[in-house]
């Protein structure tokens, strides 16, 4: 059992000086056994600092940290039973493949054998055999990843480490070696923590995504739960891509309903679900916030009584997809998706509706999102 848990875990660089710098200000955090986890944020928020502080190279300021069973604050870094991979893969110029491979082994004193034995099987698993006696020159950016892939591997540890090990890789590389990782993840059947600014990564490697901003953690579940139910703005904004829009307005009881108004949004008056309703009842006449994806719009009537009215800004039609930046009434704007190729001109304007089905309201002080009140029996 090697799960990681991180409790109330810190680090402060240059702590008690004018130069102190909280950046991972106490975070918990528990990594299942055998659980691929991705910790994803942008620049900054503190994700190699935390994944420093479990492989050992940072230590922590307090808090404690576990690995299966055991406490490891005080273990030295190479008896934590983790194995590092590095942006930089960190590979020795001189050595061959192999040498590379083999060279955390022979440190340990593995007998030569076993260690010709785990190169063997690293190689075979990430396709590099024939390239055992190559120096890293002679390899692609893609294959020297593999060799600090295999390095990490033979060491079988029960805990791999990633920072950022695809970012050199150019965008074919990084699709094909995403899908090679998430093999891995599959046959070595280890828990896995993973480091990226890029949500695609996220998405699509993660069993759970840990989202963090400024040394804090903002949401923690799995990438499809974290895209459709985003806790707050911050997450709601971070994941997805073009980004959630953000509509700004607030919620009025009329006519026996709800309503979202907004002059700012080019939003009338917007009759909101029942769902919504109840969600907004207690918040009515307050700064809030509409969440909507750009998927979740579609194109109307412009006298449909849920239009929003809207200039294009610039239309991206992609194929299947085409992306239409929109400006509306005081200059704010909006991205909507709209299916297939749609041809729009530069300053045309335009209906759409958003599906409240899909959308989601958030305080827009502490914006977090708004939930529907627990109704007691
Ligand atoms: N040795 C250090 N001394 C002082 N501050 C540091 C030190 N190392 C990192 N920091 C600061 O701690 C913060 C978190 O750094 P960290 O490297 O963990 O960010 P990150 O989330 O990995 O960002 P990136 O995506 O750019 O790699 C940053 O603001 C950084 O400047
Ligand atoms: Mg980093």
């Amino acid at each position: 059992m090697s799960g990681v848990t991180l409790k109330y875990l810190k680090k402060t660089y240059n702590p008690g000086t004018k130069d102190a710098f909280y950046a991972v200000k106490g975070i918990d955090l528990e990594i299942r056994d055998k659980e691929f986890m991705v910790l994803v944020g942008p620049s900054g928020c503190g994700k190699s600092t935390t994944l420093r502080m479990i492989a050992g190279l940072e230590e922590a300021s307090s808090g404690d940290l576990c690995i299966g069973d055991r406490i490891v604050n005080d273990v030295l870094p190479k008896n934590r039973g983790v194995a590092m991979v590095f942006q930089n893969y960190a590979l020795y110029p001189h050595m061959t493949v192999a040498d590379n491979m083999a060279f955390g082994l022979k440190l340990r004193k593995t007998p030569k054998a076993e260690i010709q034995q785990r190169v063997d099987e690293a190689a075979d698993i990430l396709g590099l055999t024939s390239m055992l006696n190559r120096k890293p020159k002679a390899l692609s950016g893609g294959q020297r990843q593999r060799v600090a892939l295999g390095r990490a591997i033979v060491r079988k540890p029960d805990v791999f480490l990633f920072d950022e090990p695809l970012s050199n890789l150019d965008a074919k590389m990084r699709v094909q070696m995403r899908a090679e990782i998430s093999k891995l993840h599959a046959r070595l059947n280890a828990t896995m923590i993973y480091v990226t600014h890029d949500q695609t990564e996220a998405m699509t490697m993660g069993d759970r995504i840990c989202v963090m901003r400024d040394g804090e953690i903002m949401q923690v579940d799995e990438p499809i739960n974290i895209y459709q139910n985003p806790a707050n703005m911050f997450t709601a904004g971070f994941i997805g891509l073009p980004q959630m829009n953000f509509l700004h307005g607030s919620v009025l009881e009329a006519d026996g309903g709800y309503y979202f108004v907004s002059q700012a949004a080019g939003v009338d008056r917007l009759e909101l679900t029942a769902r919504l309703g109840e969600i907004a009842r207690g918040h009515l006449g307050k700064p809030l916030v509409l969440g909507v994806r750009p998927e979740h719009f579609s194109a109307c009537e412009a006298d449909d009584p849920q239009a929003i009215h809207a200039r294009v800004e610039v239309g991206e039609p992609l194929g299947a997809e085409s992306f239409i930046h929109l400006s509306v009434a005081n200059g704010d704007k909006l991205v909507v998706r709209l299916v297939g190729i749609v041809q729009s001109n530069i300053g045309q304007s335009l209906s759409v509706k958003p599906n409240l089905d899909e959308v989601h309201l958030y305080d827009a002080e502490s914006e977090l999102r708004l939930e529907a009140p627990c109704v007691v029996a």
